[in-house]
């Protein structure tokens, strides 16, 4: 399949603002919810609740067979866990929640990690880090650098905690697409790949591991996990290309970043 990079007016931005704000604030409303004791399955029905009810529709079910407005992908689970009902938190879990949302037409797309009760110092420490390691990626956006510059400072954040970085998944091209052009990989070589130029809209959505980068896929087809079984954590923002940088469009309006969220 051939996919296509689209640059876009920079009049379109307001489009990608209205999807991107339901994104973020979808991620804002189900905070107080993640708690010991509640299942996967019910966060995943109260996030399609808020996103139907305020004029969005969940872009990932039906999306290649995936049938859930959420990806809820806890502690070694890498990405694309498959909420339900029988998964049930428990203190000291982290987790990451991955929505996407169309708004119009227009895709807003980011994902936050959150604690359940109280986490390990290094778990924390995990979680901290890939939120540094998202943002260092996108301070690297900005028209005339390149995909490869990003890659290269997240790599190096998440190098220096000696933690490491998934190569299988990355983030991608958006805006009336779901996944286009460019990929925006978790690593790379400095003034490589695609250079970056105004109307470009795409997301960065690190994985970082405690310990080795490689993922297995289960049977379900979807659920990526480290095959070490150790910790990994995501962040994501969508965001495009201005004549002078960037603009982030899943950014809280409680002004929340990474956890606790307070
Ligand atoms: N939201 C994910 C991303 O960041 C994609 C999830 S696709 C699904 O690209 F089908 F697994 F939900
Ligand atoms: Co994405
Ligand atoms: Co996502």
């Amino acid at each position: 399949m051939t996919k296509n990079m689209t640059i876009y007016p920079l009049s379109d931005f307001e489009y990608l603002r209205k999807a991107g704000k339901l994104a973020a604030e979808t991620l804002d409303y189900i905070t107080p919810f993640v708690e010991p004791g509640v299942s996967t399955g019910k966060l995943d029905s109260l996030l399609e609740d808020f996103m139907r009810s305020h004029g969005g529709i969940p872009a990932t079910i039906g999306y290649h067979g995936y049938t859930k407005a959420s990806c809820i992908s806890p502690n070694h689970v890498i990405c694309h866990g498959i909420p339900n009902d029988h998964k049930i938190l428990q203190d000291g879990d982290i987790i990451n929640i991955d929505i996407t949302v169309i708004v119009d037409g227009w895709y807003g797309d980011t994902s936050r990690m959150y604690y359940v009760g109280k986490p390990s110092i290094k778990a924390r420490r995990l979680v901290e880090t890939t939120y540094k390691t998202m943002m260092v990626g996108i301070e690297q956006c900005k028209p005339g650098n390149t995909t490869g510059d990003i890659g290269h400072a997240m790599q190096t954040l998440a190098a220096s905690e000696n933690f490491s970085v998934v190569m299988d998944f990355c983030g991608h091209g958006i805006g009336r697409v779901f996944h286009g052009l460019p990929n925006i990989l978790n690593y790379g070589v400095p003034g490589t790949g695609t250079e970056l130029v105004p109307g470009m809209v795409f997301t960065v959505e690190p994985m970082v591991n405690i310990g080795t980068h490689q993922a297995l896929i289960l049977s379900d087809g979807w659920t990526a996990i480290t095959k070490d079984r150790s910790l990994s954590a995501q962040f994501e923002h969508t965001i495009g290309i201005t004549p002078d940088g960037y603009e982030i469009f899943t950014l809280s309006p409680n002004g929340w970043t990474y956890p606790p969220y307070r």
